[in-house]
């Protein structure tokens, strides 16, 4: 626990919620709940928010609707962990009880001032009736300061309206403040910032003390070409690069990019601060899954730059019928980032090695048809494979790894190297949904060589391929018991295998 600041005095609807999830949460058994993915403490959680180091531990905030497992008014959520694997649940940092957020607390980020105090930035929310009689959300920055466990909403809030921002900006879409460090000790921040037709922006903002910001500029404009409103901006330089992370709302596909409607984007580039101009030369899915929205990422102590996102998609969510006194919702694993020609490359994080427990290892095994590999199976699982044609010359036809199988289920992974084309499905893992079940991605690979790490845990699978050039994320509904693990070929394959059981 961390230490308390003594002059915070917490609302009387925050103290309910903290005493509601306290009493909850400890009704959901542990075994029901990913061994090492972050869930909802109870109820409902979509994007990561507060993604920071503070005072010797990683702070993950969430969005959160403590009181069912479907959104709602919108709270902060709360964990702390110092390997970002375990996590240990404190108190709910923010809830919607302000005049000007009293309709929710969305997605911000956090940030250590100099006098030691944790501040977050958020976006609150207030509801508005529209001519029309629909109703839509005015969205403005707000600022809260604390002592990583209890925080005090900033009297001058909101900091960031409408006044703010560049024209031709929408105050129903200007959201998700990103806020950093420059190198200079000023303040940056990024925040999605949409036109009334939800062209996508992203504006950026500076400060000399993290409170009094200066008027928006544009970073950023979509102008049609990636989806609708951009949600969730992160931007940050890495391997001599800029990169802007975001989640485009209404995608439309091409080719083998942007299959999830609500998607993910990397746009990668070169930014000139003086000018505040970024000028993206490459862009790319961050994830080629079903399950993975609204990025966020750290600075670690070391320098490693980590993402982590929502293992969900806003498509796949309607229609589970989960007790509203459970949990919904869980974060991927963290991720290192690196890039690498161009191109975002993802890694889990290596603290997850500290996990793994039980080495099997295969070399050289002779796929044909199909097979299991003594000691190949289990739930929570950290699984390499390297593949590759076993007669030269005569590239197989198809190649499949079978997990989570047991009893009626099972969820696939199959290669088709002549079309260099990687599926997921995941149709028979237990959903009873009618929701997609399937996503295809074009890989890197010559000749049938390709290597992929599989790390399951008992709700997820998320697949790295070729060093990390390319993630498959899917969330799995199958009873934790169904944990065979079978190979599959058609046309002769080669294998090394090593796989270890990852133990929290
Ligand atoms: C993205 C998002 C954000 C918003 C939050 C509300 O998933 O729509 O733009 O701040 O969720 O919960």
């Amino acid at each position: 626990m961390q230490e308390e600041q003594k002059d915070i005095k917490i609302s009387r609807m925050l103290e309910d919620v903290r005493r509601y999830e306290e009493d909850m949460s400890g009704r959901i058994p542990p075994a029901e709940r990913p061994a090492f993915h972050l869930s909802s403490r109870v109820g409902w959680m979509n994007d990561p928010n507060g993604f920071s180091f503070y005072k010797g531990k990683y702070h993950l905030f969430y969005q959160y609707h403590p009181f069912n497992t479907v959104w709602g008014p919108m709270h902060w959520g709360h964990a702390v962990s110092e390997d970002l694997l375990h996590w240990e649940y404190l108190p709910a940092a923010l809830a919607p009880d302000e005049d000007y957020d009293r309709d929710g607390c969305f997605s911000g980020s956090a940030i250590e001032l100099p006098d030691g105090r944790q501040m977050l930035v958020y976006t609150g929310v207030t509801n508005e009736e529209q001519e029309d009689g629909t109703v839509k959300g005015v969205q403005k920055q707000c600022l809260a300061f604390g002592d990583g466990l209890n925080y005090v909403k900033y009297e001058g809030n909101p900091v960031l309206t409408e006044e703010d921002f560049p024209e031709g900006g929408s105050r129903f879409e200007f959201r998700d403040p990103k806020v950093w460090q420059a190198e200079d000790g000023s303040y940056r921040m990024v925040t999605c910032c949409a036109t009334p037709s939800r062209d996508g922006r992203i504006v950026a903002f500076s400060s000399m003390d993290g409170i009094h910001w200066s008027k928006g500029r544009i970073l950023v404009q979509n102008n049609e070409r990636f989806g609708k409103v951009w949600e969730c901006p992160e931007f940050f330089r890495l391997d001599g690069k800029w990169v802007l992370l975001t989640s485009p709302m209404d995608m439309l596909p091409e080719g083998f990019e942007y299959h999830n409607g609500n998607g993910t984007l990397c746009l990668i580039g070169d930014y000139n601060d003086a000018d505040g101009i970024f000028t993206p030369q490459h862009d790319q899915s961050i994830d080629y899954g079903i399950d993975f929205y609204a990025t966020q990422t750290v600075l670690a102590p070391d320098g490693r730059r980590i993402m982590i996102a929502w293992m969900q998609n806003w498509d796949t969510t309607p229609g589970y019928r989960i007790s509203p006194t459970s949990w919904f919702g869980q974060m991927t694993v963290p991720r290192e980032l690196s890039v690498k020609n161009g191109r975002l490359y993802q890694l889990p994080l290596r603290e997850l090695e500290n996990l793994r427990r039980g080495c099997v290892n295969f070399r050289n095994v002779y796929v044909n048809g199909e097979m299991e590999l003594e000691g190949v199976k289990g739930r929570c699982v950290d699984m390499e494979l390297e593949i590759r044609p076993a007669d030269s010359g005569a590239v197989y036809n198809k190649f499949a790894v079978k997990f989570a199988a047991g009893g009626r289920y099972y969820t696939t992974l199959s290669f088709h190297p002549r079309d260099r084309i990687m599926k997921i499905d995941r149709k028979f893992s237990g959903s009873r949904r009618a929701i997609i079940h399937q996503r295809r991605a074009r890989v890197s690979s010559e000749g049938g060589v390709l290597k992929m790490r599989l790390i399951l845990d008992r709700f997820s699978a998320e697949i790295f391929l070729n060093d990390g050039e390319q993630v498959i994320t899917a969330n799995l509904y199958t009873d934790p018991s169904a944990e065979e693990i079978s190979f599959l070929s058609e046309g002769a394959v080669s294998m090394n295998l090593v796989k270890y059981d990852l133990v929290r």
